[in-house]
């Protein structure tokens, strides 16, 4: 669909020549009605002239367009919007445009060098945008465009006037970014490159006739669509090419200690680290950039990660390394711990992540009566999570400060449908333990039982701020890895808006950290307001997916992985976009109001249906894909299966009544195998059933007794070794 501006109203200003006069044209071409803003000075800001404005305003006449012309300063901002509100009654893009140059030398810079630049680029800018802001935020719509310039960027010599008011320019934007979003009116700001009159004196004239402005317009177009949701980006655009920027800061050092002056001198020394840019962050927020100076305060009085001053004798030194030790670490069990639940943990649950009895497909997960009422998949993180805030720093080989953990990503896996009541056992224990340099980051795996049973299984991902460079491992296989979903577009979109009190709700279902609701404690942690938990807009997004692709049927779910990026404020729109690959969808989600990702390289695994799975297998049989990932299961973990099971198994599928495959899963001798092929009087026992049934019983959805007694499942051997089918299908088959 190509983008039109059909019933906008933009305004250009500066539009006379160059690029603005560009930008005009693109937008009426494609139906805008726009003000043709300009003053007709010159470069350097004299004179005046109505014949530069009302040349471009013929132009898009006589191709068909809608213009009017208007030659005040953009230092009389409100006439510009009002020209707009007269002629076509409402303001929906503005872009800030135009503007002279003044350059000199700084020495020879005047008052009025100075002053002039500065009244055109950026209180001009403001003064327009300003008039036009009540209007877009009225309407709940605006686009603005900042025009700054790579001299503001780097700097550059004579543009000292210049320089300062274009990178003043970015600063307005950021914060217009910030204010605007919720009204959906979102402010970019481009340094474009282009050949005209203000460049002509600096660039060779081939250079000039070659970067044509054209080259610039099309992005400004992107930019001031309704369907771009980039909002305070900064962007170089010249000559074709798009780059966009952003601030990248060095892990820096701390350079005082506890009880101690910080001096001059300690800078000095520390100076190559605070400089190295290896392994720098990338802040996008006043919040972000706060927390982390937060953090120094209690750095400096654990003495963690300090940076031994000068004075310092070998006392300070050792307390600046880490107290991780992986050696010890890794494979230490963390207590076991139970969690009792009923119905009621199910509902509160449910209704902390969003469901509501306004959607009649949310009712099973919200009325006990229902008659199938069930719990939400995602709840398997929360007799989980009791297990970990049992007691990480308690482990030997994890001294770390808990005020410095995050929850970095999330696995979970589940074997079964969650119960919707009884008692539930997690056993935890330390999978890795990694070192990514500006932090640790521990994985700890979590099994839940009931009973001997398997329930689930999750992976947390937590980091901890400031206790890396202990000189581990940074990757590792037991990670479970997020998985970036595909380039188009997604395939389905769903968006929910939590309420101002979510966390609050969350929160009773068992995470009581006081950032989700204590607003004091949230400030420490540098944030406006307290923050919704990164686990709530997990089950937002999880149950997206169950509406959108399993019918809300929670024995659908498998798996799910997601990464938590930025913080969701409570009574923010949660949006999640979906992008359905197999039995794999990909999901991403962002805070609507912004367009801020929240979750990233996540996705969910569902268990396909009898239709999409018959379709699968060439040779017709839906069990193939199950023995293949038994195989590869065997050959992950054969050794330690050997160990337990310690037999051979043989297997007859049938299809249609007929002999239709054959396998050996021998787990018995060496490290174990999985054949196709009869057992030839190998097996210890052999089991004959229809694939349509040795499916069901691999979902759950038929008991293998129950198989057994009704004749579907007929064992031949040793029929107690049936017993152990459990381990290969479920717990380790993970299917
Ligand atoms: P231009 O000189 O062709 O266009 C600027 C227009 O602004 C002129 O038509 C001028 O009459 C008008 N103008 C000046 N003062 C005004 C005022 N007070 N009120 C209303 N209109 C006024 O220059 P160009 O190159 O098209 O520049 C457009 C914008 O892009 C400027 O803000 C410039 O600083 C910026 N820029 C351009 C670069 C380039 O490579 N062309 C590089 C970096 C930034």
């Amino acid at each position: 669909m190509s983008l039109s501006f059909e019933g906008r109203v933009v305004l250009v200003t500066g539009a006379g020549g160059g690029l603005g006069k560009e930008y005009a044209l693109a937008f009426a071409e494609r139906g805008a009605s726009v003000v043709v803003n300009d003053l007709g000075a010159d470069t350097k800001g004299g004179g005046k002239s109505s014949a530069a404005a009302d040349k471009v305003v013929e132009e898009i006449k006589a191709k068909g367009g809608k213009a009017v012309a208007n030659y005040d300063s953009v230092e009389d901002g409100e006439k510009l919007i009002q020209a707009a509100l007269d002629a076509f009654g409402r303001i929906d893009v503005v872009v800030n445009n135009a503007g002279i140059l003044r350059d000199r030398s700084f020495a020879r810079t005047s008052d009025l060098d100075w002053d002039l630049i500065h009244r055109v680029h950026l209180r001009g800018s403001f003064l327009v945008t300003r008039a036009a802001w009540n209007h877009m935020k009225k309407q709940k719509f605006g686009r603005i465009i900042m025009t700054a310039s790579a001299a503001g960027i780097y700097g550059n010599f004579g543009q000292a006037n210049y320089s300062a008011a274009k990178l003043g320019l970015l600063g307005l934007s950021n914060t217009l970014a910030i204010e605007g979003s919720k009204y959906n009116i979102h402010c970019n700001t481009i340094a474009p490159v282009a050949g005209s009159r203000l460049t002509e004196s600096v660039m060779p004239p081939d250079l000039v006739a070659a970067l044509k402005p054209e080259y610039v317009a099309p992005m400004v177009l992107w930019l001031c669509h309704e369907q771009c949701q980039e909002n305070g980006g900064l962007f170089e655009v010249g000559a074709g090419w798009i780059g966009k920027l952003r601030w990248e800061r060095t892990q820096g050092c701390i350079t005082r200690q506890k009880n101690q002056p910080m001096t001059p001198e300690a800078v000095r020394d520390q100076w190559d680290k605070v400089c190295d840019f290896t392994d720098s962050n990338k802040m996008t927020s006043v919040q972000e950039s706060l927390q982390s100076i937060m953090t120094v305060l209690s750095k400096v009085e654990s003495g963690h990660d300090v940076a031994a001053g000068p004075t310092a004798g070998p006392a300070a030194v050792a307390s600046s390394s880490s107290g991780i030790n992986p050696t010890v670490a890794v494979g230490q069990k963390l207590p076991p711990t139970t969690f009792s639940v009923s119905h009621m943990q199910c509902i509160l649950y449910a209704l902390g992540v969003g469901m509501s009895t306004k959607d009649p497909d949310h009712l099973r997960f919200l009325y006990e009566g229902h008659p199938d009422f069930s719990c939400l998949p995602t709840f398997g993180v929360i007799p989980s999570q009791a297990a970990m805030m049992g007691g990480l720093s308690a482990v030997p080989g994890l001294d770390i400060d808990l005020t410095q953990v995050l929850h970095g990503e999330q696995y979970l896996e589940l074997y079964k449908p969650l119960p919707t009541s009884g008692m539930l056992t997690s056993e935890a224990s330390i999978a890795d333990v990694l070192d990514k340099g500006s932090g640790a980051l521990i994985l700890l795996d979590v099994n839940t039982y009931s009973g001997d049973e398997l329930i689930c299984f999750n992976q947390f991902s937590v980091f901890v701020v400031g206790a890396g460079g202990f000189g581990g491992k940074r990757t590792s296989e037991k990670a479970k890895a997020v998985v970036q979903p595909p380039q188009r577009a997604p395939d389905a979109v769903l968006a929910d808006s939590t309420t101002r009190d979510q966390a609050a709700l969350y929160r009773l279902s068992g995470d009581w950290n006081p950032l989700h609701i204590d607003p004091s404690f949230a400030a420490m942690g540098g944030f406006q307001a307290p923050i919704l938990h990164g686990l709530c807009s997990f089950g937002f997004a999880a149950r997206h997916v169950l509406k959108q692709f399993a019918d809300n049927d929670p024995s659908r779910f498998k798996a799910i992985k997601v990464r938590f990026v930025k913080p969701v404020m409570p009574g923010q729109c949660l949006q999640t976009e979906m992008w359905k690959e197999g039995s794999r969808v990909h999901i991403q989600s962002k805070v609507k109001e912004t367009g801020a990702v929240v979750l990233s390289g996540a996705y969910v695994d569902l268990h396909e249906t009898a239709e999409e799975s018959a379709s699968v297998p060439q040779g017709g049989l839906q069990s193939e894909l199950v023995f293949a990932e038994i195989g590869r299961r065997i050959k992950e973990s054969g050794g330690e299966l050997v160990k337990k099971v310690n037999a051979v198994f043989g297997w007859e599928i049938t299809k249609d009544g007929k002999n239709a495959a054959e396998w050996i899963i021998d787990l018995k001798n060496g490290s174990g195998a999985l054949h196709p092929g009869p057992s030839g009087g190998k097996a210890d026992v052999t089991f004959t059933v229809s694939d349509e049934d040795f499916m069901d019983v691999v979902l759950g959805k038929l008991n293998p007794q129950k198989a057994f007694f009704s004749g579907k499942l007929k064992i031949r051997g040793n029929v107690m070794l049936s017993q152990k089918l459990e381990v290969i299908l479920k717990d380790h088959a993970k299917l």
